[in-house]
């Protein structure tokens, strides 16, 4: 029987939005640390060759400060991600903890040299001689990327854990099919993001006169020349991952298809304008396009980690942990013990005064659906089914991986089907449930035949969308 954790309620916003909204902030933030130390070591190499003039002042001012912000903010973000996750996916966690415990601590140590490289420069750079500067940005730099290497092969293994799978053991799950796509296609973003961020700072620097800005900013957009093999890793990235998720992605579901378009257009227009205008034309681009530019590599940035959050579903661990952290292995248990009948954790607030019945229903909520529902508000249950008659809610809810194809099977027995659609239907205003006759036993049977129908596996690939 799975173990259970106690879980926290975000009210009207579902779970996964919660965790997905901090990530995109933490990506972004950690990501512009590490596109930021590449860039701070080229223009120290600018300023040694004497090929810059002014590289020595845009090294002082206050790009330096954006990074130290931004991989101070990375770490609180990053803290708060564990904070979240082991509310919402406690034991996505722990598995990645049980795999992956030493590559944890690899990576914990890289970000600490990241850390004590990038405060030295902030603190001493103005003193010390331009070997050292250099040799501090290289390892600041070298320490950042590698901190993204660690977990990027754990973050890559949930989507496509590959011969990991079939025993292959930690290295294949962290070598896995979409390590090198998703590694290359990070590291050309975050010097993407940090030649952006450069050239909104190097606007700022009034002291410089317009064409002395205006090479400057040549020489950072330089760090934006990787964009052009940004095609093709997405092509690679989306010949890795398993053909239902990119089904799922080219077409299959439209919001999936529309942040993919999103993703892929903004990152279009950033890399048009800059290799068009920046490289080719060496233009000068103004704060206020440079700003637009970084807001739409957010943009891209945001809807690139929703799209491999949703790749994965009904998963959070492909083939092995669904989403709500049910086992794959253990739905066929569920189904026979009852999927909360050992969950310890009283229900909260208005929930706690519920009468036994919707309290159960309650309670299967929780543990089956919020991770991905709410009750009435994002993604809310009461909404998606308002229009249903009970039989088709109690049916669709028994068959939920055929209702769906993104959804994990349903983990329980039939009394637990019924009590679910009646809290559901609780929701909608209808009779308290102590004022309705309990189901038959014909009814149950009925639900029983669906569950069994529908069987305990998810759905099969060609069927999820
Ligand atoms: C892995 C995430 C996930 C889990 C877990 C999950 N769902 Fe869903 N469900 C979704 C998504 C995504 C949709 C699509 C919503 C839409 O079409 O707007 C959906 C749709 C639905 C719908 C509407 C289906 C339709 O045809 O319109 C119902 C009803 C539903 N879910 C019930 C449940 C119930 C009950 C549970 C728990 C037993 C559950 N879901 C668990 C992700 C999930």
């Amino acid at each position: 029987m799975p173990p259970f954790y106690p879980t926290h309620d975000f009210g009207p916003a579902m779970k996964g939005m919660v965790i997905g909204g901090l990530g995109i902030l933490h990506v972004f933030l950690a990501q512009f640390a590490i596109g930021g130390g590449m860039l701070l070591y080229y223009f120290q190499w600018l300023a040694e060759r004497g090929r810059e003039p002014d590289a020595r002042r845009f090294l002082d001012g206050f790009f330096r400060v954006l990074v130290l912000v931004s991989f101070v903010l990375g770490a609180v973000t990053g803290v708060a991600m564990w904070l979240t996750t082991i509310q919402v996916g406690p034991r996505t966690i722990g598995l990645m903890v049980d795999e992956f415990h030493w590559l944890w601590a690899v990576e914990w140590t890289f970000f600490g040299v990241e850390l004590v490289s990038g405060y030295l420069f902030y603190r001493y750079a103005a003193r010390l001689p331009d070997r050292t500067r250099r040799i501090l940005l290289a390892i600041y730099a070298l320490a950042a990327w590698f901190s993204l290497f660690w977990i990027n092969g754990i973050l890559s293994w949930q989507l496509t854990p590959g011969r990991w799978l079939e025993g292959g053991g930690l290295w294949a799950g962290f070598f896995n099919p979409s390590f090198w796509p998703s590694l290359l296609f990070r590291t050309v973003v975050a010097t993407t993001i940090a030649a952006l961020a450069a050239t909104v700072v190097i606007n700022t620097m009034a002291e410089l006169d317009r064409e002395r800005r205006r090479r400057l900013i040549t020489r950072a957009a330089h760090l934006m020349a990787p964009m052009i093999a940004m095609p093709l890793l997405g092509l690679w990235f989306f010949a890795v991952i398993p053909a239902d998720s990119r089904a799922w992605l080219l077409g299959g579901s439209v919001p999936m298809t529309m942040f993919v378009a999103i993703a892929a257009g903004a990152s279009l227009l950033v890399g048009g304008y800059a290799a068009l205008g920046l490289l080719r034309q060496k233009l000068y681009v103004n704060g206020a396009t440079a700003t637009l530019l970084l807001a739409l590599a957010f943009g891209a940035t945001g809807a690139g980690e929703f799209v491999r959050e949703g790749a994965r579903k009904p998963f959070t661990v492909r083939e092995v942990l669904y989403s709500n952290s049910i086992g794959r292995d253990e739905v066929a248990a569920l189904r026979a013990r009852g999927s909360v009948t050992d969950d310890p954790y009283p229900l909260a607030g208005a929930d706690a005064a519920l009468p036994p019945e919707l309290a159960l229903g309650a309670k299967v909520f929780r543990l089956q659906c919020s991770v991905c529902h709410t009750a009435s508000g994002a993604n809310g249950l009461a909404e998606l089914t308002r229009t249903w008659t009970p039989t088709q809610l109690r049916m669709n809810v028994a068959m939920l991986q055929r209702t769906k194809g993104f959804m994990p099977p349903f983990a329980g027995p039939a009394a637990e089907v019924e009590a679910l659609a009646r809290w559901i239907e609780s929701l909608h205003g209808a009779a308290p449930a102590s004022d309705r006759p309990a189901a038959s036993p014909a009814e149950l049977a009925a639900i029983a035949a669906w569950l069994d129908e529908a069987g305990t596996e998810p759905a099969p690939f060609e069927v999820r969308p």
